[in-house]
């Protein structure tokens, strides 16, 4: 068994970033004796010759490694689409491998509502515009908020009052914008699903002045227990089929619970703090159990 970790989007070559979760998964795979290799894309080389398609991590074949887990969007971008194929093809056991055949290279926010709302699961009111003057002409408003499709961490997010359409084509792509309604608390909850359950609950709450709630913009973060927001988020990331996911819940004026977007590679650094569960022992058993 050798598990390899992959991070996509680090920027220097030899794999010496300090992501907590990756080095919570190098502390607890050591403990169980999985033998792990931490690596990034420049490590990676494709080979295409009369032995066959082939990927070489850090010059070793991907045969080599049973498992992987990813720890960034990378399957989403560059080559990851060819990445994954081949190690797939060769046998190797990717964490939320089902959810990558389903969707790998826009796994945008468009993409996880489209499938949760054909699944009958509650989102917040949300439109997306092929141009920016469309945008404008029904939605400048206070009552809205703008979001990147593709975004994350929370950046970019802000109320649409007094956009113009030179303001969202500097700032974002015209039909790379969800226009979404405010939802009227400065709370929300991040739900981790694993294997079809819940392995518990975060609150977080944003700071004053600030619309967004996540743990790396400052959001304030504890644990808290909900049996029905729990089985929504594990609806939510069984539509989209993943094994590992952080379910994002904001409820609505009325009360009702929203999925404002499922996460594949969901950071758990903030959960690990509050909630009292090992997510990354929970994460390498998951995967490497028979
Ligand atoms: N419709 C909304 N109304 C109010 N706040 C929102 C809304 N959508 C998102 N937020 C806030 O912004 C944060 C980030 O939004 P999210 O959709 O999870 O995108 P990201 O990928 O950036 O985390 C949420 O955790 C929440 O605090
Ligand atoms: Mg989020």
């Amino acid at each position: 068994m050798k598990l390899l970790i992959l991070e996509g989007f680090s920027k220097i070559p030899n794999n010496t970033g300090k992501s907590y979760s990756v080095l919570r998964l190098l502390e607890e795979a050591k403990k169980i004796d999985v033998e792990t290799v931490r690596t990034n894309k420049y490590d990676i080389s494709f080979e295409f010759n009369d032995d066959g398609p082939a990927i070489k991590v850090q010059g070793r074949d991907i045969k080599e490694f049973s498992h992987i887990i990813f720890r960034t969007n990378f399957a989403s971008i560059n080559f990851g689409f060819s990445f994954i194929g081949i190690a797939k093809a060769n046998g190797v056991r990717i964490l939320n491998s089902d959810s990558y055949s389903m969707i790998l290279g826009d796994y945008s926010k468009l993409s996880q509502m489209a499938i949760l709302a054909n699944n009958g699961i509650r989102i917040p009111e949300t439109y997306v515009y092929g141009s920016a003057e469309r945008l404008l002409k029904t939605c400048n408003k206070d009552k809205y908020i703008l979001k990147p499709n593709q975004g994350t961490f929370g950046e970019d997010i802000e109320v649409a009052h007094q956009i113009t359409c030179e303001y969202i084509l500097e700032k974002y792509w015209s039909e790379n914008i969800l226009v979404q309604e405010k939802l009227p608390n400065k709370v929300d909850f991040r739900v981790l699903v694993l294997n079809g359950k819940a392995l518990g609950i975060m609150q977080r709450k944003a700071p004053e002045e600030q619309l967004v709630t996540n743990y790396s913009s400052g959001g304030v973060v504890s644990a808290i227990k909900n049996r029905k927001l729990e089985d929504i988020a594990i609806k939510a990331a069984g539509a989209l089929k993943c094994e590992y996911a952080g379910v994002d819940i904001m409820f609505s004026k009325k009360d009702e619970p929203l999925i404002l977007e499922v996460n594949r590679n969901a950071q758990f650094e903030g959960f690990e703090k509050v909630v009292d569960v090992n997510v990354a022992e929970s994460l390498i058993k998951h995967l490497t159990k028979e």
